[in-house]
């Protein structure tokens, strides 16, 4: 197999039936030898190389990628700024083990995070591997901060599958079933979807899904399970990722604000997806002007290296020496990585997340027109969901976009999430848009 970068191109190109027979061969060792509760959908992608938005696979098909590696990709596959950082980095220093010993890249990764974030500076960073990492670290530590134990988190949510962030998640069964009770004690309230309102017009008044969402903490489970007092955190997706790509409504993370300070709870929110350009703001609080206590961060920070953070306000990141540390976080390839990947957001890919994005999302928009089986579009920058009649529907599209070439994840009960590189063009967005009509046509 030939190592070089994948030959420019303006759309996929499938030669063999899917997988072909290389990638068969690899499904079957997998079936084998790998872990067998990966949750992989009905296609099976055998990826051997990546370049910008174009991935091919082991048998010489070439895909347009609208997924990114599940929203991680953010600068494409492998951008040659972050390759080159990558490169020099490995040859200068590997790992040392931030959190016994110093080297730069940590201050200058986390200075960097502190002008960034939407939580109030000055901050502090604890560097992870991965996202349910920081959520885990985030947990901790508004225990430690505040003394307390309960956390509110909602319903849909995905925030790990450690067992920490586990007791958080709750976008589906298959993810507790087995896991006896939670190991913390989180209460769930129901997600204000809009599109779904979940509450009824008492609980809503003339608030809305965001106004019932709040009544519910307030007015009954601070008035009976759960009494503020006693409440560490309160645990939110600005736009909830695995549960089907859903915007927060406006005000309502402004209300979660309010009661955190009202009662001395911390607000912690989580754009471990959302965050890093993907919205076409650098995190999607930005989009609601609302300041968290305590922010955690992955997937898209380091362009497919592994690295997660959890920031914090600085004071509230006050803990002693022990209470919390990582062997592996904040490694120097990873944050050469960040950092890079930060420079090229802050260089124009956050701008065209925002632009291009909205360019899909009407794209998509007028597919909603001329489909009826599309229900609702909804979304900011890169991250759009487009969600089906049914589940069934959503998985033969899935699967039909893939034998055209085209990339996209389903996300929640019947959504499929968009979430492309963000140097995704417009050229890119046509070409997808077209395989997209074109297997829904074919699906339903
Ligand atoms: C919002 C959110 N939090 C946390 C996680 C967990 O991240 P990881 O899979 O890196 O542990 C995810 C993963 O999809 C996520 O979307």
């Amino acid at each position: 197999m030939s190592t070089s970068v994948l030959a420019p191109t303006k759309r996929p190109k499938i030669k063999t039936a899917l997988p072909g027979p290389k990638g068969k061969e690899i499904v079957e060792a997998d079936a084998k030898f790998v872990n067998p509760s990966y949750p992989r959908p009905s296609f099976k992608l055998v990826a051997e190389r990546g370049s910008g938005v174009w991935v091919e696979d082991v048998d010489g098909n070439i895909f347009l990628d609208c997924n990114a590696g599940v929203a991680v990709c953010s600068t494409g596959h492998c951008h040659p700024e972050v390759v080159k950082a990558i490169q020099q980095q490995a040859e200068q220093l590997i790992h040392m083990c931030g959190t016994d010993y110093y080297y730069r890249h940590m201050p200058q990764l986390a200075e960097k995070l502190d002008a960034l974030v939407p939580v109030k500076s000055p901050t502090r960073t604890h560097f992870a591997n991965s996202g349910t990492e920081a959520v885990e670290t985030a947990l901790k530590l508004a225990m430690y901060a505040t003394g307390r134990e309960k956390f509110i988190g909602f319903f849909n949510s995905f925030h790990g599958r450690t067992l920490g962030s586990l007791s958080l998640t709750s976008s589906k069964a298959a993810q507790r079933r087995g896991f006896k009770r939670q190991a913390l004690d989180v209460v769930h309230v129901p997600y204000p979807n809009e599109f779904r309102n979940p509450f009824s017009a008492a609980d809503c008044g003339d608030g809305g899904a965001g106004q019932g969402a709040l009544n519910w903490i307030e007015e009954r489970l601070f008035k009976t399970t759960t009494p503020p007092e006693e409440v560490a955190a309160i645990v939110v997706e600005a736009i909830q990722g695995e549960g089907g790509y859903v915007p927060a409504p406006k005000g309502f993370l402004n209300g979660l604000r309010r009661i955190c300070d009202e009662h001395g709870i911390l607000l912690i929110v989580d754009e471990v997806q959302s965050g890093m350009g993907r919205t076409g703001k650098m995190f999607a609080c930005e989009h609601y002007d609302v300041q968290a206590d305590i922010v955690t961060i992955a997937k898209g920070i380091g362009s497919g290296l592994p690295i997660g953070a959890c920031v914090a306000r600085a004071d509230v990141m006050n803990w002693k020496p022990g209470a919390h540390a990582s062997t592996f976080g904040g490694n120097p390839v990873c944050i050469a990585a960040a950092l890079k990947t930060i420079e090229l957001l802050e260089g124009g890919l956050v701008q065209n997340a925002a632009e291009v994005g909205a360019y899909l999302k009407e794209g998509l928009e007028k597919l909603q027109q001329k489909h009826d089986s599309i229900v609702d579009v909804r979304g900011m920058g890169m991250m759009i969901g487009v969600e089906f009649e049914t589940a069934e529907l959503r998985d033969r599209i899935e699967v039909a976009c893939f034998e055209r070439g085209l990339i996209i994840l389903g996300a929640g009960a019947s959504t499929i999430r968009w979430s492309p590189p963000l140097i995704l063009t417009k050229e890119n967005a046509d070409v997808a848009l077209e395989i997209f009509d074109e297997a829904i046509a074919a699906s339903v």
